[in-house]
């Protein structure tokens, strides 16, 4: 588990940075926290550090969006399931047809089940403390040995 402060916008573009240089096809970015927390911004720091220039939507109300090369270094899906009522639901979007050589970045990730048990999965949980963003990171196995997380 790795603590990192986030007190202003750049430290969330560093943080999305560092994650960005490390993503692969199959990986979970699953982003943790309540309403407000900054998954989003987060997101966005992400995807623009793969290369992506365009807008970048919160996906609350499509629940999913799509990146594809060659406008992102690889594809990966920005998904919201804060409004899923039940797990099950992530089937019917067609989820893992869309992760199919994708990297997944998931807000409110526990909506779909949680990825934790994936080994590919790195946990991120922003807390607000004392008036500051604090990132939680919790790397699965395959993520021990790429990002410099501990
Ligand atoms: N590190 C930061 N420092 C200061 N402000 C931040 C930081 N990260 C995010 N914010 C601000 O917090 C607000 C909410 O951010 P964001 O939309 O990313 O939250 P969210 O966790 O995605 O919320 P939701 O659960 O509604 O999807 C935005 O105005 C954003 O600019
Ligand atoms: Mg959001």
């Amino acid at each position: 588990m790795t603590l990192i402060r986030l007190p202003d916008l750049a430290a969330t573009e560093q943080l999305g940075k560092r994650i960005a240089e490390a993503l692969r096809p199959g990986d979970v970015v699953a982003l943790t926290g309540g309403l407000g927390a900054g998954k989003t911004t987060l997101a966005r720091a992400i995807i623009g550090a793969l290369g992506y220039a365009g807008e970048v939507p919160s996906p609350s109300f499509a629940i999913i969006e799509v990146y594809d090369p060659p406008r992102i270094r690889l594809r990966v899906v920005h998904a919201d399931f804060y409004r899923l009522e039940d797990p099950e639901e992530v089937e019917e979007l067609g989820l893992d047809d869309y992760r199919a050589d994708a990297a997944l970045i998931a807000e409110w990730p526990e909506h779909a089940g949680g990825f934790t048990k994936e080994l590919a999965c790195l946990s991120v949980e922003i807390e607000i403390l004392d008036n500051e963003r604090v990132a939680i990171v919790e790397p699965g196995p395959d993520w021990l040995e790429r990002g410099g997380w501990t």
